[in-house]
C-alpha cells in the first residue's frame, strides 16, 4: 500500500515533470478559470506556486485565503472566507503541501496544516494541525502521517 503522503520515487519524478511547466494561473474575478473553478475576491487570493486546483472549485476569498506552495485541491472543493448563511468570516490558510479531498467544504477561518490531507466530503469547520490525515462532517483528526 502506498504510504499517505510519501509516494515512491516514480510518482515523485511524474510530480516533477508535471509542474515543471507550472505558470501563475490567469484568474478573472467571478469567471471560470480555463480549469473551471472559480474565485470571487481574487484581490484577496494569494496563491503559491506548483498548487493544483480541481475542476468545479469554488473560492470566496473576500476575507483573505492564502494557499501555500504544493497545495492539491480536489474537484468540487468549496473554500469560504465569508458564509453569509451562518454570518461568518475569517481568513482561510491551506499550509504547504496540504491535500484536499474532493468536494469538500473548508469554513471561514480555518487553517490547514502542513503536509495534512484531509479527505473527500469533509466540512472543515475546525483548524487542522500539521501532518495529520482528518476527514468527516464536520472534519476530525483520524491519524498521524508518518514519513512527511
Ligand atoms: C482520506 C483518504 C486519503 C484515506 O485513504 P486511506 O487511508 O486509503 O483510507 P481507506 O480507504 O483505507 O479507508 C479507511 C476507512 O475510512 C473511511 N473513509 C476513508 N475516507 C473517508 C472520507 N473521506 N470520509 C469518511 N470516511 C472515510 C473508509 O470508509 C474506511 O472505513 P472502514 O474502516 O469502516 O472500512 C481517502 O479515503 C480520501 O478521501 N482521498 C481523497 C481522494 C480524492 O478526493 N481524490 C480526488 C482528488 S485527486
Amino acid at each position: 500500500m502506498t504510504p499517505l503522503n510519501n509516494p515512491p520515487a516514480g510518482e515523485k519524478i511524474m510530480k516533477e515533470i508535471r509542474f515543471k511547466k507550472w505558470k501563475k494561473p490567469l484568474i478573472k474575478d467571478g469567471k471560470p478559470t480555463k480549469w473551471n473553478w472559480l474565485v470571487r475576491g481574487v484581490e484577496s487570493l494569494e496563491l503559491g506556486k506548483d498548487t493544483d486546483i480541481g475542476a468545479f472549485c469554488y473560492i470566496n476569498a473576500t476575507a483573505g485565503v492564502v494557499i501555500e506552495n504544493n497545495v492539491q485541491i480536489g474537484g468540487g472543493v468549496k473554500i469560504y472566507s465569508i458564509s453569509t448563511i451562518d454570518n461568518k468570516k475569517g481568513k482561510i490558510v491551506l499550509k504547504k503541501n496540504c491535500k484536499i479531498g474532493a468536494n469538500s467544504v473548508i469554513m471561514p477561518g480555518v487553517t490547514i496544516g502542513e503536509n495534512s490531507i484531509v479527505g473527500a466530503l469533509s466540512f472543515v469547520t475546525k483548524d487542522i494541525p500539521d501532518n495529520v490525515l482528518a476527514y468527516g462532517v464536520p472534519a476530525k483528526v483520524i491519524k498521524k502521517i508518518d514519513n512527511v
